[in-house]
């Protein structure tokens, strides 16, 4: 698809990290441009790939990117969270490696239509699958007032969201919400004009971010697949993940630390109270991996990109065998 235009982050560190094996089977969760699909089927000629995107038309602007690969790409139109489902429907249960690169695509931004955009007029839309859940004039409109000040405040991170929820409220009631432009200065209503001076981001900046983390249930879908993965790699498969909220890289990191921990109960009682004698997972980053100042100066989007990637180990994954709480939930 012509202008699909969306600069990968973090690229060589995903490479890097991932270390992709020969012959090896790796799923990209959120596709997108392909740009680090592309990569990794290039570096590593006998790998193969799945790939996943609740957006059609990333889906499809990665059909022609990856043509050149052949019958070495498979792609879903799906969500991620729902990956052991798609991959055992593809008869490929288990894979050598899974990467997620969260949040929007460039051109999901930039098109008005998707109604992502603060800068351009769209429809209050939101939605990265446009095909199926509500939009987000329908969500702000089904949330109560209260509702909808907790999704700007904790989502968004926003001190202002009690008055930012009773404006957009308001002009919900007096029809007066329609389009992101509109969204946009009812919310600046909200902001003191001191603030917004000092500030180097828009004021509708968070709020946007709330709500299309809502719209998408985007923390759900991450913690869903936080779940399911260390049961989807085989041993030595990695699963590297790339977040741009602190929100998404707590839930990664205490994941993939706790999969790392191991008991120190001595085996027998160990073994007899379900818990780990050994971990699941290692971790192959210690600390998140940041974008060099180089590639920062080139993608200002990559300023906020962490990196964080964890290691399958042969041993078994006992939360899954006894039916436990997922250690996300116990967190919780
Ligand atoms: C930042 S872009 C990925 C860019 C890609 N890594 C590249 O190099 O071109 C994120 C993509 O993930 C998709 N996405 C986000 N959440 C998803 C989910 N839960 N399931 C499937 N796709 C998702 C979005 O639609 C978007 O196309």
């Amino acid at each position: 698809m012509a202008g699909f235009d969306h600069t990968s982050v973090l690229a060589a560190e995903v490479l890097e990290h991932l270390a992709p094996r020969d012959h090896g089977v790796y799923v990209d969760g959120t596709l997108g441009g392909a740009g680090h699909a592309a990569a990794l089927l290039a570096a590593v000629p006998t790998t193969s790939l799945i790939g996943i995107d609740r957006d059609p038309a990333a889906l499809e602007a990665a059909r022609e990117k990856l043509a050149p690969f052949g019958d070495r790409v498979r792609l879903v139109h799906g969500e991620y969270a729902d990956m052991p489902q798609l991959l055992a429907d593809l008869g490929t249960p288990k894979v050598d490696g899974i990467l997620l690169d969260l949040g929007v695509s460039s051109p999901q931004l930039d098109h008005a239509e998707r109604g992502f955009s603060f800068a351009k007029a769209g429809p209050l839309d939101m939605r990265m699958d446009p095909t199926r859940g509500k939009t987000a004039l329908e969500l702000m409109t089904e949330l109560d007032q209260e509702e909808l000040a907790d999704v700007i405040r904790d989502l968004g991170e926003e001190r202002y969201a009690k008055k930012i929820a009773r404006l957009i409220k308001e002009a919900i009631a007096a029809d007066r919400l329609h389009t992101t432009t509109e969204l946009a200065a009812v919310v600046a209503q909200a902001i003191p004009i001191v603030e917004q001076r000092k500030s180097k981001i828009h004021p509708a900046t968070r709020t946007f971010q709330g709500l299309r983390i809502a719209v998408n249930a985007e923390l759900v879908q991450l913690e869903r697949l936080l779940f399911a993965y260390p049961d989807l790699l085989l041993p030595g498969g990695r699963c590297a993940i790339i977040s741009f909220h602190s929100l998404e890289d707590r839930l990664v990191k205490n994941r993939f630390r706790d999969l790392a921990w191991t008991t120190s109960l001595p085996r027998y009682l160990a073994e007899q109270a379900g818990e780990r004698v050994e971990p699941v997972c290692e971790l192959v980053t210690r600390k998140a991996v940041f974008a060099s100042d180089e590639e920062i100066a080139r993608n200002p989007r990559a300023r906020s990109a962490r990196l964080r990637v964890s290691e399958r180990t042969d041993a078994p994954n006992v939360a899954a065998i006894n039916g436990g709480p997922s250690p996300v939930s116990r967190s919780r």
